[in-house]
């Protein structure tokens, strides 16, 4: 075959591929196969550089550097939208529309309102030309080379496209680009939210820059089309540009009246903190396209749209002190205290600061002017710094050297951005906080004994440590503030009755790091007793699925400890006691170190029934193949995963062989 049809082919291949993968979501290949052909394009073009088309989808990695943007007019102005904040501004809005149109139920496209910058692309005969930021709606700058390495967007449009088109929409940086950018940042130079980040990167002189940075576009709009003959709804204009390969967002509905829009920005609020973008809102458009026309426009908004704005989930602050915890385990976390302020409905006055290397990067200092949010039930946090606003007489903050609680030295274990109190359960802090763990419900269940007891069973040096609860008497219950001979009788009568419990609870309640309920949970179906745990090597341990090397060294080390193990004979003695319900011992560890990974549908168990099997015979099972994999069990309907094992050499199974490995 001629080089240059080849060169054609693969291009018009690795188009198909990118519209299955980025439009449809729905790749028909494996990332490694996708990069094959990419890399065999690369190769041909190399040779033949004068083969090498602007559309070429190896042109993406960035062009040269420029020294500014050039402006660029848009033919129809980009418009903004109107806002309203809560529902009657919504009934006021369809009501003005009812009006002008004198019809009851108007049908609505509703649509995520994304949290980017809009941009217009042009394409003409189907190649993309320009692509412009909104600017101030007339003129906008020229970001061609930047948008081209936004990988979702064509850069040639397929089937039978119009000659001149302008398609509008936003780009937006993912969640999880922006959280990784902030992390590589250095002395404060972070961005506030995922919407800077992304205008900050498309606005970038250097395209290699913008590159690094994955940004993604959704389509909203159109502005100029050289052609008539489109749908005659909004709707059906956004399914037309995504057959000529434009991405749109996944969220969009048609939906029947102002009720189901009502509902539509429920569902979606609810959603809000699971998409990976960012969003501000929703945004209503009436659907039928000749209605639109009918409305028109108000100053720089159409009336037949309108934005439904999500409460906000940030707001600026004083950040008054930086005060200092220490928890369980002997961490100690910088948390901030702040002037009270509202987030999106709720009042705001602590956030956390997480670590040393955290606070350096953000450049946080007390008295700074700061910019909180608070994202669902995610602890808030300090997002930025107004640096403007920053006193010249602040200082850099520094964690203390020694606990603030007993003072004993803090110490940082390199590799890990945490710093520890070396106290252990000497530390008042450490003690209060693992004896309120041992006695929560999930834990030992030790009722009515509460944090503000616990409290005065550690300042009153009660108790050290947990076995020591189990020895306190009737007058030493009852000698504790607010407490009397009835309450103590209360609580030790809990005392009692926790002493019956289970093992994984028992072993949840010892407060191993890395050890919480469910890995306790899994550690008990796969060892008998403690005394089967306490000689578990870090090896055996791996062995178990969801248990990694660090907990794996946690729990040996925990074991290794002469303390912790006359703390465990103690409360033994004191008669905690659980009944073993486990089977394991009694079937031969025959698969351990093996490696499998289950794909397709079974038909004589579940898949989970047999990942539970092959993990009592000591089988670890995984979810994606590697190299380690020793076996996939392929059932029906087997996907990527069994090419991906074929490919690698792993051995498959059928689900027969599988059921004569576990007899
Ligand atoms: S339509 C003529 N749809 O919101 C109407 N805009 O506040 C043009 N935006 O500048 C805009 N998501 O950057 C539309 N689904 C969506 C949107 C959306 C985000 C942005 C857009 C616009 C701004 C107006």
């Amino acid at each position: 075959m001629l080089i240059s049809k080849q060169i054609k082919q693969l291009r018009l291949e690795i188009q198909e591929h990118n519209y299955c993968y980025y439009v449809l979501d729905d790749p028909k290949i494996l990332d490694g196969e996708y990069d094959q052909l990419l890399q065999k394009l690369q190769t041909l073009e190399s040779k033949h550089p004068d083969l090498i088309t602007v559309d070429s989808p190896t042109q993406r990695v960035g062009a040269e550097p420029l020294s500014s943007f050039t402006e660029v007019i848009h033919e129809i102005p980009m418009l903004s939208l109107s806002n309203a904040f809560d529902k009657d501004g919504i009934y006021e809005f369809a009501k003005r529309i009812k009006e002008k149109l004198q019809i009851e139920t108007i049908e609505y496209i509703a649509e995520p309102k994304l949290d980017g910058l809009a941009v217009s692309l042009r394409y003409e005969n189907g190649l993309l030309v320009t692509a412009a930021t909104r600017g101030n709606g007339y003129r906008g700058e020229n970001v061609t080379q930047n948008v081209k390495t936004i990988k979702n967007i064509p850069l040639r449009l397929r089937g039978q496209f119009p000659k001149i088109l302008e398609v509008r929409g936003e780009v937006v940086m993912p969640k999880a680009v922006f959280d990784k950018l902030n992390q590589q940042a250095k002395d404060g130079k972070t961005f506030a939210n995922p919407r800077n980040a992304a205008a900050g990167s498309l606005r970038q002189l250097n395209p290699k820059v913008t590159a690094t940075r994955p940004l993604t576009f959704f389509s909203y709009a159109i502005g100029t089309i050289s052609e008539v003959g489109l749908p005659n709804t909004h709707s059906g204009i956004l399914n037309q540009l995504q057959q000529w390969g434009l991405p749109i967002a996944s969220q969009n509905q048609v939906v029947k009246n102002t009720k189901d829009c009502l509902d539509y920005y429920q569902n979606i609020l609810a959603k809000r903190n699971a998409l990976p973008f960012e969003i501000d809102g929703v945004v209503y458009k009436v659907n039928n396209i000749e209605q639109q026309e009918v409305l028109g426009f108000i100053s720089k908004a159409p009336r037949w749209a309108i934005a439904h704005k999500f409460p906000a989930q940030e707001a600026v602050t004083k950040l008054l002190a930086i005060e200092v915890q220490v928890g369980r385990t002997g961490a100690i976390t910088p948390v901030a205290k702040l002037a009270p302020i509202n987030v999106g409905g709720v009042t705001v006055s602590h956030a956390t600061l997480h670590n040393q290397d955290e606070i350096n990067r953000k450049d946080i200092r007390v008295n700074d002017t700061v910019i909180v949010r608070r994202a669902g039930d995610v602890i808030p946090e300090v997002v930025k710094v107004l640096v403007e606003k920053r006193l010249s007489s602040s200082q850099q903050f520094v964690l203390p050297s020694k606990c603030p609680v007993c003072n004993s030295d803090a110490e940082r274990v390199t590799g890990e951005a945490v710093l520890r109190c070396t106290g252990g359960l000497h530390c008042p802090a450490q003690r209060q906080q693992a004896l309120q763990h041992f006695v929560s419900r999930q834990a030992m269940d030790i009722d009515g004994l509460g944090k503000k007891l616990v409290i005065q069973l550690v300042e009153n040096n009660l108790v050290n440590n947990p076995a020591d609860i189990y020895d306190l008497t009737h007058e030493q219950w009852a000698g504790l503030e607010r407490m009397g001979d009835k309450s103590a009788d209360n609580v030790m009568l809990s005392i009692e009755k926790s002493k019956t419990t289970t093992f994984a609870q028992f072993l949840y309640a010892l407060g191993i790091r890395e050890v919480g309920e469910s890995t306790a949970k899994i550690l008990t179906e796969q060892f008998v007793g403690l005394n089967e745990l306490k000689q578990a090597s870090e090896y055996e341990l791996q062995q178990i699925m969801d248990i990694g090397p660090v907990a794996a060294k946690y729990i040996v080390n925990f074991f290794q400890q002469d303390d912790n193990i006359k703390i465990i004979e103690r409360l033994e003695a004191s008669g905690i006691h659980w009944n073993n319900t486990i089977t394991k011992s009694t079937s031969k560890q025959i698969l351990v170190g093996k490696v499998f990974v289950l794909t397709g549908t079974l038909s004589q168990m579940s898949r989970n029934e047999a990942k539970s099997k092959l993990q009592q015979l000591g089988a670890k099972v995984t979810n994606s193949i590697s190299k380690k994999t020793d076996y996939l069990v392929a059932g029906e309907k087997a996907g990527s995963k069994l090419t991906k094992a074929k490919n690698l050499g792993v051995e498959i199974l059928e689900e027969s062989n599988l059921i004569e490995m576990l007899n």
